[in-house]
């Protein structure tokens, strides 16, 4: 990436020509870079960009550009790192890191057209020519890779830095991580993952995970997952399957346990591995999510999309198993099976309450009524109320005290 930053600089033209530095770069160049890179439309920075990603030729292959986001993701995640800047994120097995990097690599290409407008499909799709206006489509369509170099630069470069309102980090490319024990806990999710995850919601949510259900912690029960995640606001929910295959969904409302379905259009399901995608509500009906305990009548499970029986998501209510149905695709969020297997075998469930607490309204901390208030909790000791709330509500555990 160092050497890509430095092809960038170089193509910049000079107004004046300029003794001839065949390896430095001068200010102006790297002022221009530097505008058009953090500045810049998408057109504005596409022939910086395709300098970066070749510094002689004028057209490129899809490969050249998969290769491009490779680099680009795995310095993020190298700069981050470097900067202790992982907002409480465990890297896990640097072994592991480059899985993750090569499948937001290809995520974030996926939207990548050819040079005579067609998507870069198929076996053929890494030949595939592209040229400047291949990549400003791209840059305009996925804003991922411009918040990218933008944390490159900002963090990795540290330019910036001096000016008090733009050295903090706006971007929230990943969210603080709270309630996972001090890092100790380790995500299904993997830094490249949670980036591109956080990147979907809606930007007032992006600042903070705080981890309310793992299986592993909480344990193996329907009840268990229920009574962690009602009314905890919007949540991400992640699943591991017997076979390896992750995947979940964002709840964009709180889950509520009853016989309806609930939830919005900002709902959407994921797939993380093998292979990382969003897929968002296609407006063909309203089954965004649905969650049921106890019920004699209807089905009881947590489900996602589709219907009944046949959802994008469903984890049965007798807990350790679920499905994965689309053919070919999920009605509620066009999403492709998620699982390995049509009916999976579920290994670990994690679900995480993204933004602050909805009834935090003033902002000063996400705690219930009863942590603030010990007198309250006192009160309801002597009534004999308090181990029946404590089971309703996990009390924070954020470890830092906000
Ligand atoms: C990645 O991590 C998993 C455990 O999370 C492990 O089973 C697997 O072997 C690792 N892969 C590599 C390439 O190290
Ligand atoms: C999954 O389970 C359902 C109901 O239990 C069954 O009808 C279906 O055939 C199963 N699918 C596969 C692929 O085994």
């Amino acid at each position: 990436m160092i050497v890509r930053l430095h092809d960038g600089m170089k193509s910049v033209p000079l107004a004046e020509k300029s003794p001839a530095l065949d390896t430095q770069v001068v200010k102006e160049q790297f002022v221009v870079f530097m505008s058009a890179l953090l500045k810049g439309n998408a057109e504005e920075k596409s022939g910086t960009v395709l300098k970066m990603i070749s510094a002689t030729a004028g057209t490129v292959k899809a490969s050249q550009i998969l290769k491009f986001a490779e680099d680009l993701v795995g310095s993020v995640v190298h700069v981050l790192s470097y900067r202790k800047a992982l907002q409480g994120w465990n890297l896990q097995d640097p072994r592991n890191v480059s899985s993750g990097v090569k499948a937001l690599a290809s995520q974030l290409i996926a939207e990548l057209k050819a040079a005579d407008g067609k998507r870069t499909e198929g076996a053929q799709a890494l030949d595939a020519i592209c040229d400047q206006s291949s990549v400003e489509d791209w840059l305009f369509r996925v804003p991922q890779v411009s918040a990218f170099l933008s944390v490159i630069i900002r963090q990795g470069l540290l330019v910036l830095h001096s000016l008090p309102d733009q050295a903090r980090d706006p971007l929230h490319i990943l969210p603080a991580c709270k309630g996972a024990k001090g890092g100790r806990f380790a995500s299904l999710l993997d830094i490249p993952s949670v980036a591109y995850i956080n990147s979907h919601l809606p930007s007032e949510l992006q600042h903070k995970w705080r981890l309310i259900f793992a299986s592993r912690v909480h344990g193996e029960s329907f009840t268990q997952l229920c009574g962690h995640i009602v009314n905890q606001g919007p949540c991400v929910l992640v699943l591991k399957d017997v076979d390896g295959y992750i995947f979940g969904g964002f709840a964009s409302c709180s889950w509520e346990v009853k016989p309806q379905f609930q939830g919005d259009s900002g709902c959407f399901l994921f797939s993380v591995s093998p292979s990382l995608a969003v897929f968002t509500y296609t407006g063909y009906n309203d089954h965004y999510m649905y969650l049921n305990h106890g019920q004699q009548m209807m089905p009881n499970g947590l489900g996602m999309g589709g219907q009944h029986n046949y959802f994008g998501l469903w984890i049965d209510g007798n807990y350790g198993k679920g499905h994965s149905k689309a053919k070919p695709r999920c009605t509620t969020y066009n999403s492709p099976q998620l699982s390995a297997s049509e009916n999976f075998t579920l290994d670990a469930v994690e679900v995480w309450a993204v933004g602050d607490l909805p009834e935090d309204t003033t902002g000063k901390g996400a705690k219930s009524v009863l942590d603030a208030d010990p007198e309250a909790q006192a009160l309801l000791e002597m009534i004999g109320k308090s181990r029946q709330s404590e089971g309703l509500r996990e009390p924070v555990d954020d470890g830092d005290g906000n």
